[in-house]
C-alpha cells in the first residue's frame, strides 16, 4: 500500500512540485510511487492519490481528465490531493480554489471532488520558450501586469505552501 503521486509536466515545474510532495510524504513515514500522467498507471489499490498538473493556454492536460474519468469510483474512495500549477496563482489572492478560474472549471468539467485542492504558482521561464510561446506568455503577463523581460526566469512556487499541503495530506492519511 502506497501513495501514488501522478504528475504531468511540460517544463518540469510540476515534476519538481510532485517531488517536493513525495519528500514530505516519505518524511512522514508513508510509502510513495511516482508516476507520469498519460502513462498507463492504475491508481487502484493505492492508499491515496496525489495529482499535480499545470495550465497551458487556459487548459489542463487531457490525460488528467481521462485518468479521472477512468478511475473516478476509486478516486472517490481514498484521500486525494489535487495540485494545480499556473502563473495566475503567483498572486496569493488567486490561490483559493473557489476563486482560481482554471481550477474551478477543471473541477466542474471533471466532476471530481478531491479531498483537498491546492492552487500553486509555477515558474516563468522566458529563455526556455519558443518564439510563439514567449510572445503569448508576454501577452498574458502584459494583461495581468507581470514581468515582460524575455531574459527572465522566475520561480513563483511557494515551497512552504507545497510543504504545508503535503503535510496536511499526510495527516489525513495517518
Ligand atoms: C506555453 C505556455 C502556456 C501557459 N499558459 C498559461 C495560462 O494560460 N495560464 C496560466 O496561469 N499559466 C500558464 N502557463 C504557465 C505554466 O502553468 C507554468 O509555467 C507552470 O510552471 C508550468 O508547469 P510545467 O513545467 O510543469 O508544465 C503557461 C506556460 C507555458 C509555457
Amino acid at each position: 500500500m502506497s501513495i501514488l503521486i501522478i504528475h504531468g509536466s511540460r517544463f518540469g515545474q510540476s515534476t519538481k512540485i510532485a517531488r517536493a510532495i513525495q519528500t514530505t510524504l516519505e518524511s512522514a513515514g508513508l510509502e510513495t510511487e511516482f508516476a507520469e500522467l498519460g502513462k498507463a498507471t492504475d491508481p487502484t489499490g493505492h492508499e491515496g492519490v496525489v495529482l499535480v498538473t499545470s495550465v497551458r493556454y487556459g487548459y489542463f492536460d487531457k490525460n488528467a481528465y481521462r485518468m479521472i474519468a477512468r478511475h473516478r469510483e476509486f478516486l472517490d474512495s481514498v484521500p486525494t490531493l489535487l495540485v494545480t500549477v499556473s502563473l495566475t496563482a503567483r498572486k496569493p489572492e488567486k490561490r483559493d480554489p473557489a476563486v482560481h478560474t482554471y481550477t474551478r472549471k477543471f473541477l466542474a468539467k471533471s466532476g471530481w471532488t478531491p479531498t483537498h485542492t491546492e492552487v500553486v504558482a509555477g515558474a516563468l521561464e522566458y529563455p526556455r520558450y519558443n518564439l510563439f510561446d514567449r510572445k503569448a506568455i508576454q501577452l498574458i503577463m502584459r494583461i495581468s501586469k507581470g514581468p515582460l523581460d524575455p531574459t527572465l526566469s522566475i520561480e513563483y512556487t511557494d515551497w512552504d505552501q507545497v510543504e504545508a499541503a503535503a503535510s496536511g495530506f499526510a495527516k489525513q492519511l495517518a
